[in-house]
This record gives C-alpha cells, structure tokens and sequence, in this order.
C-alpha cells in the first residue's frame, strides 16, 4: 500500500486500486501549507469524528471529486444534507466496498462538527483486502477496546495513530496501544501541528524502540510504502 501524510491526522492511501483519504485538514494546516489540496484525488472520505482538526477540507474535495464519505452516521447525515454522498457505519459494523472491508471501532474522544452541530461518537477504522490491514485509530484515548481489534479482525500490517497527547494519547500510551492491538509497525499521526501537541521525537522513538517496535514519523507531502 501508498501511503502519503498530508499533515495532521490526513493521509492518502492506495490500494485495491482506489484512493482512500481520511481526515483531510490541509488548506488551514500551516504544516500543509506545500500540499495542493485542489489536486488530491479520492475515490472515498473516511472521516474518523467530526472535528475540524479532520474534515475541514472534506466538503471542497468530496464536491470536485464525487468521492463518497465513510464515517459514522450522523457525520454521513450532515454531509448528506449537504448533497455529499456517503456511508454511514456505527461502532463495531463492518461493510465490505469494492476496495476492501471496512470495521468502524471504537474510540475514545468526542466529535462536533463544525458548526457545533452532534457529530456522533468518535470511531477508527480498521480495513483490509488482499494487499494487507491496517487500523486508523482516529483521536483516541489508550483503551482496552482495542484489544477487542486482534479478537476481530485480520493481523494488522501496520497502524496509524496519535502521539502527541493533550487532545489524543501519547506516545507513551501508543506504544501501549501498539502492544493492545498486536501490531509492530506504527505510523504517528496528531503531532506537531500546534504548541498543545508539540513531542520530543527522540523520545517518543525510543518508547516504541524500547517495546522492539518501530515508529514512523511521517514528513508532510512525503509518500511511503508500508
Ligand atoms: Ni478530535
Ligand atoms: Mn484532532
């Protein structure tokens, strides 16, 4: 799989032939401020909560692309009443699209959307098809829910998750969470953007080093294989 980090929680990922964008905040990220986002092409949204820290470019992109939006449903109701198409999934389903099984998880944290309308309750996405499986926590808490992932779902290949505290877990707490959900590999997302999540990278490499894991720090714009 292609995975490019546009900044924030926003990554493109490729596979199965189709592009997946998840939590898109670029046009008023200063950290994005190289990524074109009228140039990204998606064939599907998925939007973890509704914080605008994660869909403020969702609306723009989903209009000039037809792109479809999976979130949960009141996130997929706001965008309907907007003419978006969507998906909607609630916690603990999963649905199979034509690029792989999506499950909706758990997460702990909140969601408003930006006009303070209810954004439902937050959730990650666990996803896989032939070329692997990967979770994408979204803004979470460490929690014990994400034992339940290994329970559930296929063996991930690698993890996207926040680290820079405050607003989501650690980087302490990921690695924690790297060993609850069985995964070795984990690409950090959530970190940096401001003052309130600003990390020692240093450190927070050596927490997942310690536990025989890696940590990838992605460089915004930059794509990686995984
Ligand atoms: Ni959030
Ligand atoms: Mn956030």
């Amino acid at each position: 799989m292609t995975i490019q980090f546009l900044g924030q929680s926003a990554f493109l990922i490729e596979t199965a032939g189709k592009k997946l964008l998840f939590d898109p905040f670029i046009s008023e990220n200063p950290m994005s401020k190289n990524i074109d986002v009228d140039a990204i092409e998606a064939d599907y949204i998925l939007l973890s909560h509704g914080h605008f820290d994660h869909v403020a470019d969702a609306e723009a992109i989903a209009k000039r692309t037809g792109a479809t939006i999976i979130s949960n449903y009141e996130v997929v109701t706001w965008y309907g009443n907007k003419d978006l198409k969507g998906h909607p999934m609630n916690h603990g389903g999963k649905w199979t699209f034509d690029f792989g099984t999506v499950k909706y998880v758990n997460a702990v944290h909140s969601s408003m959307l930006p006009d303070g309308s209810y954004g439902g309750n937050s959730g990650g996405f666990v996803i896989w098809n032939e070329e692997g499986c990967f979770y994408f926590s979204g803004d979470t808490a460490l929690t014990l829910d994400m034992k339940l992932i290994p329970m559930t779902c296929p063996k991930l290949d690698f993890a996207i998750m926040p680290i820079g505290d405050n607003f989501t877990m650690g980087y302490e707490d990921a690695a924690i969470a790297a060993d609850f959900v069985e995964c070795d590999k984990i690409v950090a997302c959530h970190f940096d953007t401001f003052g309130f999540i600003e990390i020692d990278h240093a450190k927070a490499k050596k927490a997942f080093e310690d536990k025989g894991k890696t940590l990838i720090l992605p460089e915004v714009g930059k794509t990686f294989e995984v």
